[in-house]
């Protein structure tokens, strides 16, 4: 299955796309490592901001097998530190960038929990990439991430569907409104599945709390934290490019969203 979708991402692009370049990143993963996904997902986190990437110090926040390290150190930047729970994930990065010839000056990968090892470093970008619904600590991380001095953060992840969403009625106090728009719905999830969250305080029999937020929810917080937010427009792209519809039905259909937070 992976192998076809790959011969169809490499014969359908007149250009190549940029993990064709690195296709070591489609075995190095079992989390939705398609080429399709990935060179979509590139251009909304990577492509879209690579001028703003350029020299800069990123962290990565569940930095997984290193594909959005490696593709950010590619972008230009100057170093990108990953943060990831599963050592074995760590170990394939460290691989792959050796095979590609990525100086191990530019980056570094801790092991762990990002809430035990994110202290008081500075970074220019921050990613949170496929993480921000693995979690039940959303307002945690991004105070956590505002105080890094982040200028601009990446958040890519699940959203409640637009459908369900509560519409805006603006100006209304929050708290007299019960249909309130800032949800983040309640999940249990296994900690034995790499794409998953890790084992944490909150872990009983097996699984952990986490929670995905709406879109109102991200604005909300982001707002809390001083950043304006902007979103990648997906439904563009997906007539630009729809053959990445079908390894994309998530944000395709609208339940996952690339956020942009930036502070002026
Ligand atoms: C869905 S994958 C996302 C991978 C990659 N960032 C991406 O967007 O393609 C979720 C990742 O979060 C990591 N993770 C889970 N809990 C974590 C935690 N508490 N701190 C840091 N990373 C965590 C998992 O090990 C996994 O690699």
């Amino acid at each position: 299955m992976i192998r076809h979708m790959r011969c169809q991402a490499i014969e359908q692009g007149n250009q190549v796309e940029f993990f064709n370049q690195y296709d070591q990143f489609y075995a190095t993963s079992l989390t939705s490592p398609f080429p399709h996904r990935l060179n979509g997902r590139h251009e909304a986190i990577i492509a879209r901001n690579a001028a703003f990437l350029a020299g800069k110090r990123v962290l990565d926040i569940a930095s997984h097998d290193g594909r959005w390290t490696f593709a950010a150190l590619k972008a230009g930047a100057a170093y990108v530190k990953g943060i990831e729970p599963r050592q074995e994930l760590i170990a394939n990065a460290v691989a792959t960038f050796d095979r590609y010839g990525i100086d191990r000056s530019r980056y570094d990968f801790a092991c762990g929990d990002v809430f035990e090892l994110l202290r008081s470093e500075t970074f220019d970008v921050v990613f949170c990439l496929g993480f921000y619904y693995h979690t039940i600590r959303h307002a945690e991380l991004l105070d956590r991430i505002e105080r890094t001095g982040a200028q601009l953060v990446i958040i890519d992840t699940e959203v409640t569907p637009a459908e369900d969403e509560v519409p805006l009625l603006e100006p209304q106090d929050a708290r007299l409104i019960f249909k309130n728009p800032y949800g983040i719905q309640l999940l249990r999830e296994p900690i034995d599945d790499q794409q998953m969250a890790c084992d944490d305080a909150l872990t009983r029999n097996g699984h952990t709390l986490v929670g995905r937020p709406s879109r109102a929810a991200i604005r909300f917080l982001a707002e809390h934290f001083g950043y304006a937010t902007s979103q990648y427009d997906w439904p563009k792209h997906f007539v630009a490019k729809p053959e990445h519809g079908d390894a994309m039905h998530d944000y395709h259909k609208g339940w996952r969203e690339t956020f942009y937070l930036r502070k002026s």
